[in-house]
């Protein structure tokens, strides 16, 4: 296989699972294809089992197993005095010497397994031996469980565009073009999502901050408060059946057109949902024709849950806007709110008027 293969692979075997070997207490047997030069004996080796160990469990088997097997393959150099490569073995006495040392662990995985150390001029560990050693640096020293395997690191990641345009639509429903401000996102091996691939250059950070700023000004209120209204047009004011006396003319339907002759009531309910103060406004137009000027004056009263809460007294005019407020407080129900208009000189005679005249016609 041509080296630069070699690499991706290597990189792959954090994640590989492990062969996990169950190793037999017969202190023999030598796999086929090693060859032991060996004038030492073999090291009698207990089973180690492959699950994560207790902490208790994996210092009995450093003790009764891996210690032996040290003892017999490495102190020749690491230990009885001789400390190469500043390695040796019996210096480890402690609990956390021996099980919270991971890096050493890895190199005498490493080191054995690819038989570097011994070095060739001695004896290397049986197959068992090695098995033994391999089993419980990969349980007691390092904890790996195979029921739990560790999928390995995750990358932190930034949201690609796409997904941050989506995400900012879920949160708070605002449709934001991402494209517009934001870079490009990098490919990596075809796809836009790879938490490694997705870098922050300092540039990228400004464009984030920039695009989060106008995320916000579209997508959160300016204004801390808002107060809801609701329109009422005058169609929707209808007399209520006592407040109408309608002698001779015409019958209003609702408060668009009131004459200044007759006395109708028109008006709407609401429903409030919550105990508060509301404002009422009211719209009008005063709308008699250009000639002749009528003499009447109409008396206008608001009410709220029948009470007056305002009242004017109106002339004659051509086209007089009027808009008039109220506060009212009301708890949560019905209310109604409605509109009298009554003529304050009942002897007049109504004038007939371009609109009297179509309405009752
Ligand atoms: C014949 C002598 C000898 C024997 C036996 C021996 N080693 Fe070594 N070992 C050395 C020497 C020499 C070095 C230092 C090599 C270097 O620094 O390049 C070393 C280095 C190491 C290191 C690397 C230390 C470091 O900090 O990088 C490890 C791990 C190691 N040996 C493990 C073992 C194990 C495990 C055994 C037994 C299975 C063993 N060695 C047996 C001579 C030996």
């Amino acid at each position: 296989m041509p080296k630069r293969f070699l690499l991706p692979l290597l990189r792959l075997l954090p994640c590989a699972p492990f062969a996990w070997i169950f190793v037999l207490a017969t202190g023999c047997g030598h796999s086929p294809g090693v060859t032991v030069s060996t004038s030492a004996p073999p090291v009698a080796v207990a089973e180690i089992r492959p699950a994560s160990v207790a902490p208790e469990a994996a210092l009995t088997q450093f003790h009764q197993t891996i210690g032996p097997i040290l003892e017999q393959r490495c102190y020749a150099c690491h230990g009885d005095g001789e400390k190469k490569g500043g390695l040796a073995f019996d210096e480890l006495k402690t609990k956390e010497q021996i099980l919270q040392n991971p890096a050493l662990w890895l190199k005498v995985l490493r080191n054995t397994r690819s038989h570097i150390m011994p070095p060739a001029e001695k004896a290397p560990p049986t197959a068992v031996e090695q098995a033994a050693l391999e089993s419980w640096i990969k349980t007691a020293a390092f904890g790996l469980d195979p029921a739990r395997p560790d999928p390995g690191r995750v990358t932190i990641r930034r949201l690609n565009r796409t997904e941050y345009r989506n995400t900012i639509r879920d949160l708070i429903g605002y449709d934001f073009d991402a494209e517009q401000v934001l870079p490009p996102d990098d490919v990596g091996y075809g796809f836009d999502n790879i938490g490694d691939v997705l870098s922050f250059s300092p540039i990228r950070m400004e464009k984030f901050l920039t695009a989060a700023q106008s995320v916000i000004e579209h997508g959160v209120p300016q204004s801390n408060k808002s107060i809801g209204t609701q329109l009422v047009l005058a169609k929707d004011f209808l007399p209520a059946e006592s407040g109408l006396t309608n002698p001779d003319g015409f019958t209003p339907k609702n408060g668009e057109h009131l004459s200044f002759y007759e006395y109708v009531e028109v008006g709407h309910t609401y429903q409030a949902k919550k105990a508060g103060d509301y404002r009422i406004i009211v719209s009008a137009k005063i709308d008699g024709e250009a000639q002749p000027v009528d003499p009447q004056v109409a008396k206008v009263t608001y009410k709220s849950d029948g009470k007056a809460i305002r009242q004017f007294e109106y002339p004659w005019d051509d086209a007089l806007y009027s808009v008039e407020d109220k506060i009212v407080h009301w708890e949560p129900g019905e209310h109604k709110v409605s509109f009298a208009i009554e003529p304050t000189k009942p002897e007049l005679q109504p004038l007939r008027t371009r609109w009297n005249t179509a309405s009752s016609s």
